[in-house]
């Protein structure tokens, strides 16, 4: 027992969703057809993985031609839907095009100046092909490797597409990373081409991405051609004959482009994403299995119907932007928001303005992004009519209860569930989330979705008890999931399948309820070991962020003689509220009652910012190394690096 994580924090609330929103939902729906009569029958019958992924594949797939097996399962790599072929190019936009939603709107775009451009099936399509063609004027075809460069503006799910269509493989580099962690990238995908644009707006400024792409491409060879799209209209540094303009390759291209017919099982992308180690991991994901996987989640637990506008508040150089911006919408026909700027600018209530003016049916973010919602309060949000959200969702991180209390009920105006949707870049798609229909627990994913088999091991490879934390585990294939690390089939091996026989391991640290729902604790880098108990250092900071003067908290293990580690939190108050040394006691102490005192911090420093990840994820091991003046590495992954120096300022 004293070497499971201690589950200290004990949230008894629970929520039940509208009845009116389970009666009409799609799983209900499905459900009924398919005379299965509740979610434990779903689950039950699912765990025929290939009956269940083959039945919802009808309802969201296209193929070409069939596939003449469903799976093929030879641990640690599957095949879906073998010998099908397919593209999901053709899924998201040509057969929507020979339909009614020829004309219905995929995209409203709005810019950070206050622009906005409404993109319908057919212009994207149109914009995709024009597009594709000049891709394979420049001599890009099947399998070569495109690196795209660019902000949230239409162009860069139009690149995406056309890559896809010409049976090219893309790799998104966020827009916020620097011109070093670009090249890095592009080295490793030895990509021929580069998608980019002159610059783009955020916070009123201008971001120069083409002067970027110049740095990086100084040290990249493989590259032969850099197309820019004109976005501010800024001047920019040249290469004659290297460097082309978006609107003069398109220029004299048709409207129509044959769309490469594709294996299910070929390579639609590569994103990479970190590790434990200061190498960027290639993931890849392919034309079959991931579009069936992206489109089925979203249908099912975000609800979309044909009418929804819908919202992931999320930046498509990450894989939820991948999955449900471009790809998972697309392919159902959906109507999205897009937005390229920054959320605070001009003021916290962009996006409740957004929401106002558009009519968003359904809401997607992240719990940092909750949780400076909350630092400035809930006047913002109340600015607005929120009234058209009908589900919210959540994404990257634990959200701790307190964090999901005021979304629920500012935003949510307590009547919209919250799809706490648990997954990974490796995963493609959600793994473990709440659907319409399910009662909610502030904190919890809840339960895996049917067609998946999570479970938590201890390491002894055997499930550990109710209530015990261990390792979030996957014991059966699904159709998104990775196929492989790119160039790094031993890596593959390594990280997710060495630890347990045949078994996916996540990285993750989670606990299992009395009811089977799972509470996910952080990575397991990311846990404490306070006199020989596992403390995550996620609860911990939800802890602390629970003080209502709190408003963020990173905590670490500072080496401590006799404890083994000793809690230490760094802590960003609220608005308006001034440090001292009795508000620094009083959290202490608040630790403390919420979770016992094991986890009262040793210590509580207070800053004006803690490191993240663009994604929103603190980074521990940065903060880490600063206290304990190791070495800090590499932070061109850092959302805001200058935090990294306020450490040492801290009071
Ligand atoms: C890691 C994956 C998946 C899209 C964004 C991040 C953490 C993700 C949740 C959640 C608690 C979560 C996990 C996971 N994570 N969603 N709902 N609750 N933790 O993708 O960068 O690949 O990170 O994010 O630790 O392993 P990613």
């Amino acid at each position: 027992m004293a070497k499971d994580i201690e589950a200290l924090l004990k949230e008894k609330r629970i929520f039940e969703p509208p009845a009116e929103l389970v009666e009409n939902s799609n799983i209900k729906k499905w459900m009924n057809e398919h005379d299965i009569k509740d979610y434990d029958e779903l689950l039950e019958r699912a765990k025929d993985i290939e009956w269940f992924w083959e039945e919802v594949s009808k309802e969201v797939i296209e193929w070409y031609t069939p596939y003449k097996k469903i799976l093929d399962w030879t641990p640690p790599y599957a095949k879906w839907f073998v010998g099908a072929k397919c593209n999901i190019a053709h899924n998201a936009l040509d057969r929507h095009v020979k339909t009614w939603r020829k004309n219905k709107v995929a995209y409203i775009w709005e810019g950070e100046p206050g622009e906005v451009r409404k993109l319908t099936y057919n212009d994207l399509y149109i914009g995709v092909n024009k597009f594709a063609n000049a891709l394979k004027s420049i001599g890009i075809g099947k399998g070569d490797r495109v690196m795209i460069y660019l902000p949230m503006i239409p162009e860069l799910p139009m690149a995406m597409l056309a890559c896809a269509k010409v049976g090219a493989i893309h790799s998104v580099v966020f827009s916020g990373f620097s011109a070093i962690a670009l090249r890095d990238r592009i080295n490793d995908a030895e990509a021929k081409a580069i998608i980019t644009c002159d610059s783009f707006y955020r916070r009123g400024k201008t971001v120069p991405l083409k002067k970027q792409t110049d740095e990086a491409l100084e040290g990249a060879p493989t590259v032969e051609v850099a197309i820019t799209f004109k976005r501010t209209g800024e001047d920019v540094p040249w290469s004659e004959g290297r460097d082309h303009w978006w609107h003069d390759v398109i220029e004299d291209q048709p409207p129509t482009c044959e769309t490469e017919v594709m294996d299910s099982e070929d390579l639609l992308f590569i994103l990479y994403t970190s590790g434990t180690t200061g190498k960027p991991k290639g993931i890849q994901h392919v034309h079959g299995g991931y579009a069936l996987g992206v489109a089925h989640t979203l249908k099912w637990v975000f609800d979309i119907k044909e009418e929804d506008v819908y919202w992931c508040a999320a930046d498509i150089g990450w894989v939820t932007g991948h999955s449900y911006i471009v790809y998972g919408p697309l392919i159902l026909g959906a109507t999205s928001v897009m937005y390229e700027g920054s959320p605070d600018y001009p003021d916290i209530g962009r996006l409740w303005s957004m929401v106002e003016r558009y009519g968003v049916n359904v809401f997607y973010t992240s719990p940092t992004a909750v949780r400076m919602f909350m630092r400035f309060g809930e006047k913002y949000p109340a600015k607005y009519d929120l009234s058209s959200i009908r589900l919210l969702g959540s994404v990257g991180e634990p959200i701790n209860p307190e964090a999901w209390m005021w979304y629920w009920k500012y935003i949510g105006r307590e009547h919209c569930p919250i799809m706490d949707t648990w997954w990974q870049t490796e995963t493609g798609a959600h793994v473990i989330s709440p659907l319409p229909i399910t009662t909610l627990k502030p904190g919890s994913v809840t339960r895996p979705l049917p067609g998946y088999t999570a479970d938590i091991y201890g390491t002894d490879g055997k499930p550990v008890a109710a209530g015990a934390g261990g390792r979030l585990v996957l014991t059966t294939p699904w159709p998104a999931m990775m196929r492989g690390l790119y160039k790094d089939p031993k890596r593959y091996v390594e990280t997710y399948w060495s630890e347990y026989p045949d078994t996916y391991l996540a990285g993750d640290i989670a606990r299992k309820d009395e009811n089977g729902y799972f509470w996910i604790q952080g990575r397991f880098d990311d846990v404490l070991n306070v006199s020989g108990h596992r403390i995550g250092s996620a609860e911990v900071e939800s802890a602390l962020v629970s003080h209502p003067k709190v408003a963020e908290a990173a905590v670490i293990g500072k080496p401590h003689e006799i404890k083994g580690e000793s809690i230490t939190a760094f802590v960003v108050l609220s608005a308006g509220i001034e440090p001292d040394d009795e508000l620094r006691a009083e959290i202490r102490e608040h630790v403390a009652k919420e979770m016992g005192k094991i986890a009262r911090p040793g210590e509580v420093w207070f800053v004006g910012d803690v490191p993240k990840t663009r994604s929103g994820k603190i980074m521990r091991r940065v903060i880490k190394a600063k206290v304990t003046g190791e070495p800090v590495g590499d932070i061109s992954t850092l959302a805001n690096p200058e935090a990294v120096e306020g450490l040492g300022k801290a009071k």
